[in-house]
């Protein structure tokens, strides 16, 4: 599978739309949003520089990336008022890979800006400019030097490509039975999964060095494990029960085992190790806050959305991330059941055990 030609989130306003699916990772991006508007005021005291270059990476197309930039230009009008100086311009970079539905965004902005100018005077307000980077973020995007702060939520932890040494020289998968690392999975496969996450975060970083100004800052929010053991049933369970949905299709006859044994998802979820040695090794930036957020079960349970069942819910928000490659490795034939399948076991799964996905908010310098 070619990640980047396929991977894109549910495009448009539908119902399986990620769009309509992205409420939980506009949860975990709300419980550290103090983190970015602290980091942005920060930045913008020290340098107050007259034109501000801000990327989103992995900006996706629904309403978060929004939210993100009001969060931001707030906080830029917020200080510049306390500072008593005229708001920077704001230059906006919306990154993803090629196949995103950025028109969705577009088609939001005119909405979106009158209601950033309604409560503000026009005149004291920072002028903004928003364009579209498609491409991978494990490249260069953008001009040297042109980035003051980059902003990145749930996107990191998806890797560039599946590891090839997962399959071996027939090519066949050495991780059968699992989509992702799971209990069963052998070292090798951790191991190669751990390799390409060094890769691309080395990439990441090294491409990021050359666009960032120096006392440049990234936050960085993604998913991640506890500690060193691979397995952490805060994340891995999704795919644990996505790999059984699989399995029940297979003992349906709606699909081929042999299908299910090559499929692999291009994931990672890092451990807090793995990533300060990562920004350490690459040697650009510094770690200057890293901690965990761990999400809330018993206020995911509560929240009332549409009636749906809790298991329900996250199968919606998983089907509008995966779906696109799985419709590439499958057909799109089997949607439906899969995801129903697993919305079932979710359902049963969670009520006995609550999992609780773990978040790593990183803010980087630019050394
Ligand atoms: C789960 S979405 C998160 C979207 C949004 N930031 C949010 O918080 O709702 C992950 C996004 O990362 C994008 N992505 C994954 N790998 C990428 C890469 N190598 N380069 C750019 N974008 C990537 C995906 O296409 C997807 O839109």
């Amino acid at each position: 599978m070619d990640v980047e030609k396929v991977f894109h989130m549910t495009g448009g306003i539908g119902s399986t739309s990620y769009a309509k699916n992205s409420s939980l990772q506009k949860k975990g991006s709300d419980r550290v949003k103090h983190i970015i508007i602290e980091t942005v005021k920060e930045l913008y005291q020290a340098s107050t520089p007259e034109s501000l270059g801000i990327a989103d990476l992995g900006c996706s197309c629904g309403p978060n990336t929004l939210s993100t930039i009001r969060d931001i230009f707030e906080a830029i009008q917020n200080t510049s008022q306390e500072i008593h100086r005229p708001a920077s311009e704001l230059r906006f970079y919306l990154n993803d890979l090629p196949t995103n539905d950025f028109n969705s965004i577009f088609r939001a902005l005119p909405d979106f800006l009158r209601s950033l100018w309604h409560d503000t005077e026009r005149g004291s307000s920072p002028s903004i400019f928003m364009g579209a980077y498609p491409g991978s973020f494990y490249g260069r995007l953008f001009p040297n030097n042109s980035l003051h702060f980059v902003h990145s939520s749930y996107s990191l932890h998806w890797l560039s490509r599946v590891p090839p040494e997962l399959y071996d020289e027939e090519g066949k998968s050495i991780n059968k039975g699992c989509i992702s690392i799971c209990e069963s999975s052998p070292e090798e496969a951790a191991r190669a999964y751990y390799k390409q996450f060094g890769e691309d975060f080395w990439k990441f970083l090294r491409s990021r060095s050359e666009e960032v100004v120096v006392g440049g800052r990234m936050v960085l929010i993604f998913l991640g494990r506890r500690g060193a053991e691979h397995v952490d049933r805060g994340n891995s369970f999704f795919w644990e029960i996505l790999s059984r949905s699989f399995a029940v299709l297979v003992s349906k006859g709606e699909v081929e085992e042999e299908k299910v044994d090559s499929y692999e998802v291009p994931f990672y979820a890092p451990s807090r190790e793995e990533i300060e040695d990562g920004v350490g090794r690459e040697g650009s930036f510094e770690v200057e806050r890293l901690f965990t957020c761990i999400s809330d079960e018993a206020a995911e349970e509560a929240a009332d959305e549409g009636g749906m069942s809790r298991g329900k819910r996250v199968a919606m928000a998983v089907r509008a991330i995966q779906e696109s490659i799985i419709s590439d490795h499958f057909g799109d034939s089997i949607l439906e059941s899969l995801f129903h399948t697993y919305a079932t076991l979710l359902d049963q799964q969670i009520a006995l055990h609550p999992i609780r996905p773990l978040t790593f908010v990183t803010v980087l310098r630019k050394l």
